[in-house]
């Protein structure tokens, strides 16, 4: 289990991170999903010890991960599948793990087979590896230790389609059977084919948070006229907020009631449906105000 509290990180005034709490539980994939910039590497850097937090702090299984006695045989990391010494192969950095972990070495087989880094991928050196290819070493090394916990940055970041399907596969047999995991990713699709609980971030706060389903819940209906400058006021009269979703509006009403108001209106709709299609919405929705094209507008200002 991790426990996130009240954590903040500001650089010369500047907060990264700014009083985020979540816990992510075992048995469960827990999605960190923000826009580029929102804060989650500088979370996840707090997490273990590589950045220092301003206040607040996290911990895993009640410790500080610091505190934490061979720390790869509790918490398996990945934070930036690169950051590996590009003239090691990937069977010597597993080696390396495995002889500092205290583990058998027949471990490395096993982790390589996992990731299908066998045979002579594994002997060929890093700086020849594939983005993807080295997400997969990492993905070995952070289960090298056999963790409980399971802290990963972006690991879908260049795998192909069939590599993120198979990474999917991973975390939910790894979560079923008691592990704990953060999964961080900048697209959603990534992240909801996955996780029992979502943790969305904008700008170093967290914006919502919950499983699929609740985060669901909250999402309304999606309302688009031919003319919606009508159907907004038309709207604004019953006291039903409206916010602006690609070509349309996501309004805070169910379906049944904005068809009333608009065919008393006489307002001809172009599309009424619950706004299912719809984290992707609430995400972009909820992310709105801290994607870096406005945060360049409001600097203009
Ligand atoms: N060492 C640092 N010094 C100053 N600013 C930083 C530092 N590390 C991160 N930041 C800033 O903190 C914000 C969050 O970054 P990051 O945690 O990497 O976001 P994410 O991983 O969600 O894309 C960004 O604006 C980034 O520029
Ligand atoms: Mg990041």
């Amino acid at each position: 289990m991790i426990n996130v509290e009240a954590l903040t990180k500001s650089y010369d005034g500047f907060t990264a991170v700014d009083n985020v709490n979540f816990v992510c539980r075992p048995g469960r994939v827990t999605g960190f999903l923000g826009p580029n910039g929102a804060g989650k590497t500088t979370t996840m850097r707090m997490m273990v010890g590589l950045t220092t937090p301003t206040s607040g702090r996290v911990t895993i299984g009640g410790h500080l991960y610091q505190d934490i006695p061979n720390p790869g045989r509790h918490v398996g990391i990945l934070l930036d599948a690169s950051a590996q010494h590009a003239g090691r192969t990937g069977r010597e950095v597993l080696t390396l793990g495995a002889k500092t972990m205290g583990l058998p070495l027949s471990r490395v087989d096993e982790m390589l087979e996992l990731v299908s880094l066998s045979g002579k991928e594994g002997d060929r050196r890093i700086r020849n590896y594939s983005l993807g290819m080295r997400q997969r070493l990492g993905i070995a090394h952070a289960l090298l230790g056999d963790p409980s916990v399971l802290i990963l940055d972006e690991p879908a970041n260049g795998l192909d389609p069939a590599g993120i399907r198979w990474m999917r596969g991973l975390l939910r047999e790894y979560a079923d059977r008691g592990g704990a995991v953060l999964l961080s990713s900048h697209l959603l699709t990534e992240v909801q084919q996955v996780a029992d609980d979502i943790i969305m971030i904008g700008r170093g706060k967290i914006v919502a948070q919950g499983t699929p389903a609740e985060l669901m819940q909250t999402t309304g209906t999606f309302v688009r006229a031919a003319d919606n400058a009508v159907l907004l006021q038309a709207l604004a009269k019953h006291d039903i907020s409206a916010n602006p979703v690609g070509d349309g509006f996501r309004a805070d009403a169910n379906a049944a009631k904005i068809g009333r108001i608009t065919a008393s209106a006489q307002i001809p709709l172009l599309e009424l449906r619950p706004a299912d299609g719809g984290l992707e919405d609430l995400f972009l929705e909820l992310t709105a105000d801290t994607q870096r094209e406005t945060v360049l507008k409001g600097a203009a200002a």
